[in-house]
């Protein structure tokens, strides 16, 4: 079986796709699978890709260089006449495993585009995906689906141009500070500004406003945080609960990826209680988006233990510093494992 790993990507997360993605070609079982790299720019190009090797916590060296060769997504189609016309190369791919965060890529978009092509790929649809990517569409299915969250309001870039004072009214009446400033669409934390006065508000919108043109402002929940694993189609599974301890305000981009410094503690120290309410929350979560393939589902559970769903990532972080996979090597199944696992979900 050859898979076609797709990463970079035309999104802010381009970076985290990266390492990635070298996590995920060093981790695949090379006597199963064949490894097809394709790159995507920053600026949206398809390339022949790299073989990712090296130090993985280095980034820089990381940078890819887009003179590979231009190629159009549409030679990797499978339908049999163009097929033919292939090169040999684009003729193997038997899956496409889009490891791609953020816009562009976590959000429907290619996954409508390989659909178009007939060719399966690892993880969420189309629809699962652009509501994945979209915290306020995604927090108003959970609504909908009775599931405990943060309160929130949302605001587009137009309103708040024409009356900043009416946005930071609304935010204080409905939900007071603290209070997180995020992009709709987006991931890793980018954008994303912790705010405890008035003061704060305008700084933290217009960095949200950098990334999106609709942002959303959360209620700040007091207690732990804790992420749990879903992988599968109609009949999901879950794996134990793992617990991320910032060592700073708030687990942001750098914590995530840079400074190395966020202890994750797996399995987490909760009660089978709690971890019955988390597992049944994520189930519903998948129901309620209609997800397939895999999930990671963020939460956080209070002293009393209450559980708040926090959002879910549709296609996860898979870096060595990521949760998702290390919840499910705790959980019995290693890396090439998972890989071979999902690649089964998707061609199932
Ligand atoms: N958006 C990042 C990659 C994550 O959820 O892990
Ligand atoms: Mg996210």
């Amino acid at each position: 079986t050859s898979i076609g790993v797709l990463y970079g990507g035309k999104s802010p997360e381009h970076k985290v796709s990266l390492q990635t993605a070298m996590a995920v070609m060093n981790a695949i079982d090379k006597t199963k699978f064949d490894v097809i790299p394709i790159y995507i720019t920053t600026e949206g190009q398809w390339v022949k890709g790299e073989k990712l090797t090296g130090d993985i916590q280095d980034v820089k060296q990381l940078q890819m260089k887009p003179e590979a060769g231009a190629i159009l997504p549409v030679a990797l189609n499978r339908a049999p006449a163009v097929a033919e016309k292939n090169q040999k190369m684009e003729d193997a791919i038997d899956v496409i495993f889009p490891l791609l965060h953020g816009p562009n890529g976590e959000d429907g978009t290619v996954q409508g585009l390989l659909e178009l092509l007939n060719i399966p790929y690892v993880g969420n649809g189309v629809l699962a995906s652009a509501v994945g990517m979209d915290k306020v569409i995604m927090k108003n299915l959970f609504a909908q689906a009775g599931l405990r969250q943060a309160k929130y309001v949302s605001f587009l870039k137009k309103e708040w141009r024409e009356n900043e004072v009416v946005t930071y009214d609304k935010v204080e009446k409905e939900l007071g500070y603290p209070c997180f400033v995020k992009p709709a669409n987006a991931g890793s934390s980018v954008g994303i500004t912790k705010c405890k006065k008035r003061e704060d508000l305008r700084q933290a919108f217009m960095n949200a406003f950098q990334y999106d043109r609709k942002i959303i402002v959360e209620e700040a929940i007091v207690g732990r945080e804790v992420e749990i694993g879903v992988i599968g189609n109609d009949s999901p599974t879950c794996s134990v609960v793992g617990e991320i301890v910032p060592k700073k305000e708030f687990y942001d981009y750098q914590a995530k990826y840079e400074d190395g410094n966020t202890e994750l503690i797996i399995p987490a120290d909760i009660t089978a209680e709690e971890y019955e309410t988390i597992q049944q929350m994520a189930i519903a979560a998948f129901k309620a988006l209609d997800l397939s393939g895999l999930v990671r589902a963020d939460f956080f559970l209070t002293k009393d233990g209450d559980v708040y769903i926090n959002e879910v990532n549709t296609m996860p972080g898979f870096t060595p510093f990521s949760m998702f996979p290390l919840l499910w090597k705790h959980s019995g199944v290693p890396y090439p494992e998972l890989i071979e696992k999902l690649v089964q979900l998707a061609i199932e």
